[in-house]
């Protein structure tokens, strides 16, 4: 890889981590469908680790509020009238019915039980009470509250915690959060939503975006804009339990076998956007990545970026972060690919799976070339929420890929015929994954 170009004060660090010691023990199928193994993950680790509930956006005003899922539990986000944003357990806590079963909407000032009317402020205070003189033991008002968990909010996402002692976000996420904030986040908008139910574990996803392995197979041609050969990326792992890969784009391998026209082609959106003539470099692709970059930092300001808290790197490579448990951050200069697999409720052989492009636009600007969407969006646009089984709703191309293959995989995971894995050292992010997850369940 080039060498380090770091700004002043600014960009991402790439100093590389520590080796952790890693065990080499089989991984095998019976935690991809156990239900006793799902049982154990949502008491021990579920409900101790940091989740994103919404983005910022979804509960801008007061009164805004949404419901999510963990589990078998659903949670209940809302922006008070002090412009707090509160997370509680959406349970009734008069006879436990679930209290909000909209996925999003505003509340004038409470919420009102179905059942028998008890009605909750948006601090989650019981305000009133049918026949409120009618209990022995004394008026609930002011004591039956709602059951608040732990609620911050990093990068314009709101997040939760089930644990009440749950550590501060921001030590949770380290060193992920400190290295993301260069790019503004706060300031993106989601231009693609989709949740997708799957036949596949949700650890299926974690393991597939910890690895990069399959890109020449699952992605074929993906080798002619990026260098995804693990002699020229670097993996990291992190001792809290969250990793990143970095990888070379803006062109392939040096010693990349195949067509330069496939090359141009691959990079022609990018290249025509950023007014770059890749001719030059034809019999020297090497030189293309970083006149790339060169060219964005001449025009960046001019088309509304401003990259002055991006290293050179960050122009053009692939910063992928996986955030423990279920989250990957895939960072570009103007946007980030956000992809969850979340647990189906009751079923460890079924998975929510979610993706979402959060489009960063130029300042200024009224409109702008979304790639998720492959189209023009206007500032103005939020994605719809669309939802469907696998193959009923598109990812796009790339994560279509990924997708297919997980329910394949999870056939196989569940055959007598797998005796655990045998991966290579380029994979042990997957092999650090499951020993974190199994450091939370004691094993
Ligand atoms: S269960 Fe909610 S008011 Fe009775
Ligand atoms: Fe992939």
């Amino acid at each position: 890889m080039s060498e380090v170009v770091k700004l002043q004060g600014s960009g991402i660090d790439r100093s590389k981590a520590p080796e952790p010691e890693l065990g080499s023990g089989p991984i095998t199928g019976e935690r991809y469908y156990s239900k006793e193994f799902a049982h154990r993950e949502f008491e021990q680790m579920w409900s101790k680790v940091w989740l994103i509930a919404c983005l910022e956006d979804e509960v801008r005003s007061s009164g805004d509020y949404i419901t999510c899922e963990i589990g078998r539990e659903s949670i209940l986000c809302v922006r008070g009238e002090d412009d707090k944003i509160r997370a509680f357990y959406n349970v009734c806590q008069h006879r436990g019915n679930r209290l909000v079963h909209n996925n999003q909407g505003n509340t004038a000032s409470e919420f009102a039980c179905a059942y028998h009317g008890w009605r909750y402020d948006t601090r989650g205070i019981l305000k009133w009470v049918y026949c409120e003189e009618d209990f022995p033991q004394g008026s609930p008002c002011g004591k039956r509250n709602l059951i608040e968990i732990p609620c911050e909010s990093w990068a314009g996402f709101v997040w939760y915690n089930l644990d009440p002692d749950a550590k501060p976000l921001r030590d949770y996420l380290s060193p992920v959060a400190e290295q993301l904030d260069c790019y503004a986040m706060e300031r993106m908008h989601r231009t693609h939503w989709v949740t997708l139910e799957g036949d596949f574990n949700w650890k299926c996803v974690q393991d597939n975006f910890n690895e990069s392995y399959h890109l020449p197979y699952v992605h074929a041609g993906v080798e002619s804009i990026l260098d995804e050969h693990y002699s020229n990326c670097q993996f990291d792992l992190y001792a809290s339990g969250h990793c990143r890969m970095l990888m070379p784009g803006g062109g392939p391998n040096p010693n990349y076998p195949g067509s330069v026209d496939n090359v141009f082609q691959g990079l022609s959106q990018e290249l025509s956007f950023w007014d770059l003539d890749p001719e030059p470099f034809r019999n020297d692709l090497a030189k293309l990545r970083m006149a790339l970059q060169a060219q964005k930092r001449k025009l960046g300001k001019s088309k509304g970026y401003d990259f002055s808290r991006y290293t050179d790197e960050q122009l053009t490579d692939h910063y992928h972060y996986t955030v423990f448990p279920n989250l990957s951050f895939s960072m570009k200069p103007d946007g980030c690919i956000f992809l969850r697999g979340n647990p189906h409720p009751t079923d460890p052989e079924k998975c929510l799976f979610d993706m979402w492009y959060l489009t960063l636009f130029p300042e200024g600007a009224t409109e702008y070339y979304a790639a998720s969407q492959r189209d023009w969006v206007s500032v103005d646009y939020r994605a719809a929420h669309e939802t469907g089984k696998v193959g009923e709703v598109s990812c796009g191309p790339g994560i279509d890929q990924d997708v297919s293959i997980w329910s394949s995989q999870q056939q196989g995971l569940r055959s007598r015929g797998f005796k655990g894995e045998y991966m290579a050292k380029q994979e042990r992010r997957i092999r650090y994954f499951h020993e974190t997850l199994d450091r939370y369940l004691g094993n």
